[in-house]
């Protein structure tokens, strides 16, 4: 049976991962960056602790934290049972077992909630939703998308992902995508339509190979600037 999502879910990755899903070097995460559809991932909260301040945006940062751990609950056991009944679209090496992605998933969560009001508070954390951000032209240098475009390729429509791209690039000098596979691990239908749009516009639009790899053959960020 097909992996199904009615929304799009709050799920949340690590640090380790989104540092291996985008290439990010020392370099970069010295860079004024910008994470569009964060969610519950720990991203911001390590890159905090790092002492190191980026921006996270998301429609569900206008829930309180007790609104989004409610929201958390209620989704974990749909998305571990859907990627338990499709475990052969992933790769279970760094991860071994369904078990221990709900527990490492957890954990980042967890983290994130514990870091979440204080971060609200010092503007790490926005409520806001592509394709309108509330941000200055070229206010970042990097803007990171991760598990959002091309993964709902079944619930966003090409023209929602021009925008949001649109929206991205004006507001930052680098946009970094992942992955480009939709939730069933099949290369996203609207990839080859938004690099030849880009590059013919002047862009540079490229796939890059990375070093994560969860979906199978799902190894490929987009990078466009
Ligand atoms: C699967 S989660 C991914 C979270 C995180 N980026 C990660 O990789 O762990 C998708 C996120 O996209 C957010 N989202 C939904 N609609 C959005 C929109 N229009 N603009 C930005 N984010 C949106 C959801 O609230 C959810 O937190």
């Amino acid at each position: 049976m097909a992996i199904q999502y009615k929304e799009i879910v709050p799920w949340g990755r690590s640090y380790e991962e989104y540092i291996s899903m985008f290439n990010l070097s020392e370099k970069d995460l010295d860079k004024s960056i910008l994470g569009c559809g964060d969610g519950p991932a720990s991203f911001n909260t390590v890159m905090y602790q790092k002492g190191k301040k980026m921006i996270s945006i998301d429609p569900i940062y206008s829930l309180t934290a007790e609104e989004i751990e409610k929201q958390i609950k209620a989704t974990y056991q749909n998305v571990l049972i859907q990627t338990q009944q499709n475990k052969e679209k992933f790769i279970w090496n760094e991860i071994e077992s369904v078990e221990e992605l709900g527990q490492i998933r957890m954990s980042a969560m967890k983290s994130f909630l514990s870091d979440y009001e204080k971060g609200k508070v010092q503007n790490r954390y926005i409520p806001a939703e592509l394709p309108n951000l509330p941000f200055e032209n070229k206010q970042f240098d990097l803007v990171l998308c991760s598990h959002f475009l091309f993964l709902y390729t079944n619930n966003l429509t090409v023209d929602f992902h021009i925008q949001a791209i649109n929206e991205m690039l004006r507001i930052a000098n680098e946009v970094r995508i992942f992955p480009l596979m939709d939730v069933n691990s099949s290369r996203s239908i609207y990839v080859d339509e938004v690099l030849s749009r880009y590059t013919d516009l002047g862009y540079c639009a490229k796939e890059v190979q990375v070093n994560y790899e969860f979906q199978k053959g799902g190894n490929k960020m987009m990078v466009i600037f």
